[in-house]
């Protein structure tokens, strides 16, 4: 077999890029006030914003479009996607919504109440905000290793099970259940192990909590498993996904990720009497049942979605591309969260900018710099997402300061990363010329979105 690991598909349809100038994007990112979320898109050379419902779907998956019943109720399009959903998690009820964080507004809303605590390796943005909103905790229980931007462990999207222990054997009463995100987001793409699903399940079975994951990644997190993990090698991963499943009692699903669509999501449950409150509850907020909030077509779409993305050659290719522009990075003195996750590349922005303060937000500083330099667009994944301004003014930051860089899958060729490599590796060279940057105006909830910002 050759080694080259090559792109496993060929490209029909093509999307001009348009190229700006540097001045230009001065311009552009002074009108965004140095927010890269209020950028328009076209003025974006490299998306990196999010793999998030930014994919390339397939010539199938288009096919399979025209295939959708728009039916308002009793779609064969559900059915066909209820049956997919099934084959590959096991669970017996699936809940359509039209993303993934409506399907964690549903369960937050019908399995946990104000003043729960929910323990996870570590919560999105936006599942953190909706446990919140809900007026519950959020607690992110990495490995320690997750917080290590250089120790290079297979697994650092594990949850730390003596900190679960400790919670469970003094507050049991306020955890409602477990959550587990595959792959770790926050925490730099990272996947868990096996054996730490199955360590996790035991031991929120022996509290008789149940196990929820959030498994927006569940495909990349199972091909890091068939990779890393001793014994596995040798088991598909469909199996491995499977497995990963079945030690766990539902789901929520952004099938903008590892579904390989551009808009869905799902809460799929075993419990019966759950599911039907779910349901009791889409009804009043995404739609009846058998769409939630999706057309008959979007369902068709992620039926296809979700078997393709189990494919091992484009899996193997989508891993990759991340570990291939880590590599890039490393050789030109940047540093990145290691080992590489399976959908971004994690740059640690303490590290290229030490002379920022945590207060000059330095990671949000480093995306402004991509952007004024390649073009590029990042996010933030540091104090101004997981930061606060508390009431009485003060300020609280992230434990780390990163970027990331998210890949929209199968868009973007091995010359677009190196092209990324170059401008990220040049713009290191002169990091001392990139100044802070200061909050001007936010709101209270997912503030990184709509934040304005001015140089510090
Ligand atoms: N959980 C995880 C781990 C996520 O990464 C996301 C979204 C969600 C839940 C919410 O899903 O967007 O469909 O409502 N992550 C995107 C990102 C936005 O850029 O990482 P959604």
């Amino acid at each position: 077999m050759p080694r080259t690991i090559f792109e496993p598909f060929r490209i029909k349809s093509v999307e001009p890029i348009r190229v700006t100038t540097r001045d230009e994007r001065k311009g552009l990112l002074d009108q965004a006030r140095l927010n890269p979320f209020r950028l328009h898109s076209d003025d974006v050379l490299l998306d990196f914003l999010t793999d998030s419902g930014t994919g390339a779907m397939s010539a199938h998956q288009w096919g399979a479009i025209m295939e959708g019943d728009e039916s308002y109720a009793g779609s064969p399009s559900f059915f066909r996607l209820e049956k997919v959903v099934r084959s590959i998690t096991g669970y017996k009820h699936l809940i359509p919504t039209h993303q993934g964080r409506a399907a964690e507004h549903l369960l937050f809303e019908i399995a946990a109440k104000p003043g729960d605590v929910i323990p996870n390796n570590t919560h999105f943005d936006t599942t953190r905000a909706n446990v919140e909103v809900r007026g519950c905790e959020a607690r992110d229980l990495p490995t320690p290793e997750a917080l290590k931007p250089r120790e290079r462990h297979p697994f650092k999207g594990n949850i730390d099970l003596a900190r679960v222990e400790a919670l469970l054997s003094s507050e049991a009463h306020r955890v409602p259940f477990g959550m587990l995100t595959l792959t770790n987001n926050s925490g730099g793409g990272q996947p868990a192990s096996i054996e730490n699903v199955r360590a996790y399940k035991a031991l929120l079975a022996r509290f008789g909590k149940p196990l929820i994951l959030d498994a927006c990644r569940f495909a990349e997190n199972a091909m890091f498993v068939k990779q890393r993990e001793k014994g596995q090698a040798e088991r598909s991963v469909r199996e491995i996904a499977g497995e990963i499943f079945s030690l766990a009692d539902g789901c929520t699903m952004s099938a903008k990720k590892d579904g390989m669509v551009n808009i869905g999501g799902f809460l799929a449950l075993n419990d019966d009497a759950l599911a039907e409150e779910a349901r009791r509850l889409l009804v009043l907020t995404e739609g009846f049942p058998t769409y939630g909030g999706l057309a008959g077509r979007d369902l068709e779409a992620l039926a296809v979605g979700l078997e393709e993305v189990l494919d091992e050659q484009y899996l193997r290719y989508r891993l990759r591309t991340a570990e291939f522009l880590g590599e890039k990075l490393l050789a030109g003195g940047v540093a990145i969260v290691e080992p590489t996750g399976g959908h971004a590349v994690y740059l640690d922005a303490r590290d290229f900018l030490p002379h920022l303060a945590p207060e000059q937000y330095p990671a949000w500083a480093l995306t402004c710099a991509l952007y004024l330099e390649g073009g590029i667009r990042a996010v933030e994944i540091g104090s101004v997402m997981f930061g606060k301004r508390l009431p009485d003014g003060r300020e609280t930051y992230a434990p780390l300061e990163l970027v990331r860089l998210a890949f929209p899958r199968r868009v973007y060729t091995q010359s677009h990363f190196e092209l990324a490599a170059e401008v990220i590796v040049e713009l290191k060279q002169k990091a001392r010329e990139i100044r802070g940057v200061r909050i001007a105006k936010q709101s209270p909830h997912l503030r990184h979105f709509t934040a304005e910002l001015d140089w510090a």
